[in-house]
């Protein structure tokens, strides 16, 4: 995989890494974290094996995948964001997915937002996809304030595993 780094103001966007595991179990060992994602953190550092084991066969498979967010000042492991080619999720179709999930102690300092919108930027510009799908609960008000904030349209809600969601898709704006 021959992934660029993408640089934000604060941020840097790299790819994940074997060595990311103990980062994302902490990041996904926590409940907080999975409100909005079915209530399932994770229990051991396994599951978060898989789960790094499973966006590096993201990015074999459809060439991107999401990334891991580093503190430009830091240097340290913020969560991750980017693009996934969701299959799962959408019963009628699969589409790119754009996502966020961050370690608790980062939340409410727009780094969500500076990842997100350097995602759709790499997405359409360097990966020169089409269109851009996102899905958030309908309680989740900060994941809709961030696609409302970052001009993801809402096109309708739809449901999952019995909760229902928002779902937004954006098209390549032309020039
Ligand atoms: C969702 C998540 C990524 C947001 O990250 P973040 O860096 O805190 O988000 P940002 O700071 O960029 O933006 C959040 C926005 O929501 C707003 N917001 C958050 N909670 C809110 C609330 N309860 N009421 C009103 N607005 C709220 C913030 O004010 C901010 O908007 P603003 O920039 O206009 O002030 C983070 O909370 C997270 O990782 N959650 C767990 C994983 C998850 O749920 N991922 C998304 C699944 S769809």
């Amino acid at each position: 995989m021959n992934f660029k780094i993408i640089e934000t103001e604060r941020l840097f966007l790299r790819p994940v890494l074997e060595t990311d595991v103990q980062d994302f179990f902490e990041l996904d060992s926590n409940p907080k974290v999975h409100i909005f994602l079915e209530n399932k953190p994770v229990k051991t550092l396994i599951e978060s094996e898989a789960m790094v084991a499973s966006i590096l066969q993201q990015y074999k498979t459809y060439g991107l995948g999401r990334l891991v967010l580093i503190d430009k000042v830091t240097n340290g492991f913020i969560g991750w964001s980017g693009l996934k080619y969701e299959e799962n999720l959408r019963k009628e179709f699969s589409y790119y997915d754009l996502g966020y999930r961050l370690k608790e102690q980062f939340w409410g300092k727009g780094y969500a937002t500076e990842a997100a919108i350097a995602s759709l930027n790499y997405g359409f510009s360097i990966l020169k996809l089409q269109e851009i799908g996102a899905a958030a609960d309908v309680n989740h008000i900060a994941s809709n304030s961030i696609l409302n904030k970052i001009g993801m349209p809402f096109i309708e809600t739809f449901e999952y595993k019995g909760e229902l969601c928002n779902w937004y898709n954006l098209k390549k704006p032309s020039l």
